[in-house]
């Protein structure tokens, strides 16, 4: 049997990571997987974290399972988390996952389930991991067009028009906030449209919420997961606490149903619940606790949120620097859309060719798209950058 096994084809995102590590080079930029860093480079473990996590190990009194859809506490807090208190509750359903990813996947095993022969749309680009997990489950998908490589915005007029042809009972997978790979993200108004297009077409959208907190704040982030909730009858939401949370290895994340009814909500339930049993009967409980602890302790939860809000800002901050070094360093305003997108990621909009010299000639480490993580950078190594793209034109 094990002789039918081919080589696997190599994560980009992961492969960057060793890629990195393995280069000898004192002075390089890791600028590839989307792994918050501080200004001295690390990844802290959250003040709040810590100290739930000592709260838990004095009064956690057993290890034995919780359920199938892990603990209902988490559930609700991470439900109101993402669509503020008192939305659409009967309509909900949930289940831990471990993770993000674990929710994405959880979510296609839902819809293949569901209605195995809906056709699952995508944004073009996307994380590539999305396409790994449809390709590998056999879904059928389509590609919407989203990122206008002109401006470095979202190509408002030609998501709408891919979105208007969408089939009845088509998936359509949208990122809530701080688009990964690009950084574009709609505004209020195209989300609007969104709602609009996909209550026309009678499609179900599908939404990743992995940054939320990262981009103009928690509420805002969430703002076209909240409205399409308040406007169409069918979503699915995975949601990841790798990053506003910094639980990465920890393996948190929610797979969020609304259902058009609370009966329908019930037997959603219970479909979840089986497909985790299927897949790892009970979901990682420990992270999952500490989110709970603090969304559900005023104290540690405002200490979350300040962390998460410099954690934020200092990204913006960054970015700002970063496009007016580039606009300096270049005299064009070829790069002024970093300083309008949001989140972790900037697509740079370079070629192939540009970024394998800047990987080459200045140790710079971005993956292949053009994708870099503004949170790799420092106050020091962004003008290093600017002026190391600046000289790709020499
Ligand atoms: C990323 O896009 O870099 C992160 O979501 C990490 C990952 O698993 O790819």
């Amino acid at each position: 049997m094990f002789e039918n096994l081919k080589p696997q084809p190599a994560d980009s995102i992961l492969s960057l990571m060793k890629a990195f590590r393995d280069d000898p080079r004192t002075e390089k930029l890791d600028l590839g997987v989307g792994v918050y860093r501080d200004a001295d480079g690390r990844t802290p473990v959250m003040r709040a974290v810590k100290a739930a996590e000592r709260r838990l190990w004095e009064e956690q009194d057993t290890k034995s399972y919780t359920a199938l859809g892990g603990d209902p506490a988490f559930a609700a807090a991470m439900g109101d988390l993402i669509l503020g208190e008192g939305l659409a509750t009967d309509r909900r359903s949930a289940i831990a996952t471990p993770g993000g990813t674990g929710a994405v996947r959880q979510a296609i095993e839902f819809i293949r389930t569901a209605r195995p022969e809906a056709r699952i749309w995508v944004p073009d680009p996307t994380w590539p991991n999305h396409l790994s997990i449809l390709a590998a489950t056999g879904r059928d998908v389509a590609h919407y067009r989203y990122f206008d490589a002109e401006t470095g915005g979202v190509d408002d007029a030609g998501m709408i028009a891919d979105l208007s042809a969408v089939a009845k009972g088509d998936v359509v997978l949208l990122h809530a906030c701080c688009h990964n790979p690009t950084g574009a993200d709609p505004d209020a108004e195209t989300w609007k449209r969104i709602a609009e297009t996909l209550g026309e077409r009678g499609a179900v959208p599908l939404l990743d919420i992995a940054y939320q907190g990262f981009g103009d704040g928690l509420d805002t982030d969430a703002a076209g997961v909240r409205l399409l909730v308040q406007t169409l009858p069918e979503l699915l939401i995975c949601a990841s606490c790798s990053k506003n949370f910094g639980l990465y290895r920890e393996r948190v994340g929610l797979l969020l149903t609304i259902a058009r009814d609370a009966d329908t909500a019930r037997m959603a339930q219970a479909t979840l619940e089986h497909l985790n049993r299927q897949a790892y009967s009970f979901p990682p409980d420990h992270g999952a606790r500490l989110v709970t602890i603090i969304l559900g302790d005023p104290a540690l939860r405002a200490d979350w949120q300040d962390e998460l809000e410099s954690m934020r800002t200092r990204m913006l901050d960054l970015r700002r620097q970063l496009a007016a070094e580039l606009r300096r360093e270049t005299n064009s305003e070829r790069f002024d859309a970093v300083a309008d997108h949001r989140g972790m990621f900037t697509r740079l909009r370079l070629s192939e060719d540009e970024i394998a010299t800047l990987r080459e000639r200045h140790g710079v480490y971005m993956v292949g798209d053009g994708r870099i993580n503004i949170a790799g950078l420092d106050t020091r190594t962004v003008p290093i950058l600017a002026r190391a793209i600046a000289s790709l034109g020499d």
